[in-house]
């Protein structure tokens, strides 16, 4: 009797183990999430991705595949910080990225960059993020204390190195929060650019930075500029991002052609 208990004792333990590996091949880890913010920002990455397969959580989808020889999840993150880093936050727990790389348009700061530029960030860093009253400098996040979220400069290098042709590709800041930049007032983006030497302005960048930050996963952040977050941005905006650029493609084909196996 005690045998036989003994035998299903073991059996049970072993069909468990197994059981629990499988789960873990079948949850399967990625080698790199790729995030947009909007389905134009990641319609280019799911036409060049093999093997596609959709899956969803709560009410977002998202894509599971192959690019450019990597194996990939393909996601839509979302309008705004909180969003973006919910979902991000999300997709690492369940797919243990070793890289994140995030793509879309901004509007541009520095004027020197024209419309069709792309910018490889830096650093990024939430402009909007404002404890000032409270002696704390603009941007600065208390619980890690650091307004400037830094991006991978392995990633950073590879993505500089890619050669394009009519295409210019800067390095510099971004800066993130919660609103989409159309003012008239040459001031607020004089402050944007001079004071917070920021050359670009988005909604998720920094968000979704903090998240690679905080689980220690080197992150790349690429923006084309689609207007010049002044008066004629909305309309700028929109023609843009309708025939976004293949630009970001292919910079993510050149750095994931060259990252180690
Ligand atoms: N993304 C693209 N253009 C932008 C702008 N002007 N402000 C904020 N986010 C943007």
């Amino acid at each position: 009797m005690d045998k036989c208990f003994y035998t299903i004792y073991c059996f049970l333990i072993f069909f468990n183990l197994s059981l629990f590996s499988c789960e873990k091949n079948d949850s399967s880890s990625v080698e790199v999430l790729v995030l947009g913010a909007m389905e134009e920002e990641i319609e280019g990455f799911l036409h060049a991705a093999k093997n596609v397969k959709t899956e969803k959580w709560q009410n977002f989808t998202f894509y599971k595949g192959q690019l450019y020889g990597k194996e990939v999840v393909i996601a839509r993150v979302g309008i705004g910080k909180s969003i973006s880093a919910i979902l991000t936050q999300y997709f690492v727990m369940r797919f243990s990225p070793q890289y994140i790389v995030f793509t879309g348009v901004a509007g541009a700061l520095n004027k020197e960059a024209s419309i069709g530029d792309v910018y490889i960030a830096k650093d990024c860093m939430q402009y909007d993020l404002d404890t000032t009253a409270l002696g704390v400098e603009l941007g600065t996040i208390v619980e890690i204390q650091r307004r400037f979220l830094p991006t991978d400069p392995k990633l950073r290098n590879l993505a500089l190195s890619t050669p394009l042709k009519e295409v210019t590709i800067r390095e510099g800041r971004i800066l993130t929060g919660d609103a989409f930049l159309s003012t008239e007032k040459a001031h607020v983006r004089q402050f944007l650019s001079e004071e917070l030497d920021g050359d670009a302005i988005e909604m998720e960048g920094a968000s979704v930075g903090l998240v690679a930050y905080v689980n220690q996963i080197p992150f790349l952040l690429i923006r084309t500029i689609s207007d010049r977050a002044d008066g004629t941005a909305v309309e700028d905006f929109s023609s843009f991002v309708n025939v976004l650029s293949r630009t970001s493609r292919d910079i993510v084909e050149h750095v994931f052609l060259h990252l180690p196996r």
